[in-house]
């Protein structure tokens, strides 16, 4: 039998940009006979995904009118019912704290932990009406503690811990909740990435090269696992009919998890300051010690010289 729109399981995805994760996850729901409500800030970049059948519509999780639209679009085309939010959006934003842009900061929060938040509430009438799932896409960054990432990490966690209220709260209501530690994958994640140069004036400016070096590295793109696996195996465990409450998917993740390991068993030795030990060199932290060190050797040199 041939489903309608009223039969069909349907999902809707946020940040379905061509060529990331969210792309690839339309297309595979779509391939396997689902009504996919594609969203992105850009129509121009999921144009692609129209030509292939799925609904495609604007949508910024962190404006309140553009998913209020949203709710209404899919209520109409689907009878106040979705089985499926995939709350996929989401943005790198890497900088010392020092030379940290507040409102750039504030938007890797806004999309990545409001944004879920706001479209959780405003889509629950129609997934409590389906007894649907949400998947917040998360990522291993949070098992890391390193310089220039606390946007970027600490919106992940804020989301980890979101998702975990969120299994809870949805529960009484037949509403699934899973949570993704997303390890490095294929897409347009670091290219799209607010990566603001360095002002001369920046405390960190004489270490801005290894701090480029560190964020930049070789593997980011290379020999890391495709969106359309991740997305086939997100989907395979999604529709299953008892969902995870967590999904560890994608390339990298055994060097999250083995250096979470070492840092609990050093726990007593260096404790949290493992993390310091692993992160300073790279990221020239030890290097610029070395070099404040010296400053203040030879400011000290020319104040003995005046006396
Ligand atoms: N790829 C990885 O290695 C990796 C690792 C860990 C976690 N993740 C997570 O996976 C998710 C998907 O990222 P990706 O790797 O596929 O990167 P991507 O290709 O850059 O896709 C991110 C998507 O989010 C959209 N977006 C950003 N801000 C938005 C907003 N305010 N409202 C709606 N959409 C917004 C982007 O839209 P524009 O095109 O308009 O910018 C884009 O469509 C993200 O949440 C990311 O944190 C990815």
């Amino acid at each position: 039998m041939e489903m309608t729109s009223s039969t069909k399981q349907s999902v809707l995805i946020t940040g379905c940009s061509k060529g990331g994760i969210g792309d690839a996850l339309a297309q595979e729901f779509y391939s396997r006979g689902f009504l996919v409500f594609a969203t992105a800030r850009n129509l121009a970049k999921i144009q692609h995904l129209k030509d292939l059948g799925c609904e495609i519509l604007a949508l910024d999780v962190t404006d309140e009118n553009s998913i209020e639209h949203a709710v209404q679009y899919v209520t109409k085309k689907n009878g106040g019912v979705l089985h499926y939010l995939i709350n996929n959006a989401g943005m790198v934003y890497q900088t010392t704290i020092l030379d940290v842009d507040i409102s750039a900061f504030s938007q890797v929060f806004a999309t990545k932990v409001f944004g879920v938040v706001a479209m959780t509430k405003a889509f629950s009438p129609l997934l409590i009406q389906a007894k649907g799932t949400i998947c917040n896409i998360g990522s291993m960054s949070t098992y890391f503690f390193t310089a220039t990432n606390g946007a970027y990490a600490g919106a992940n966690s804020a989301l980890e811990y979101v998702s975990h209220q969120m299994r809870i709260e949805l529960k009484p209501f037949g509403v699934s909740v899973v949570h993704v530690i997303c390890g490095a994958v294929q897409s347009n994640l670091h290219t799209n990435r607010l990566l603001p140069s360095m002002s001369p004036s920046s405390l960190y400016y004489p270490i801005r090269h290894l701090i480029s070096q560190a964020s930049n590295p070789s593997f980011i793109q290379e020999n890391i696992m495709s969106s359309s696996q991740f997305a086939e195996t997100l989907t395979s465990k999604l529709t299953r009919e008892k969902k995870p409450a967590m999904v560890y998917l994608g390339s990298g993740l055994w060097v999250a998890y083995l250096m979470s390991f070492m840092a609990w068993c050093a726990g007593w030795l260096v404790g949290v300051r493992f993390w310091d030990l692993v992160s300073e060199g790279p990221m020239g932290m030890k290097a610029l010690k070395g070099i404040v060190e010296r400053e203040e050797r030879e400011k000290e040199k020319e104040g003995k010289k005046l006396v």
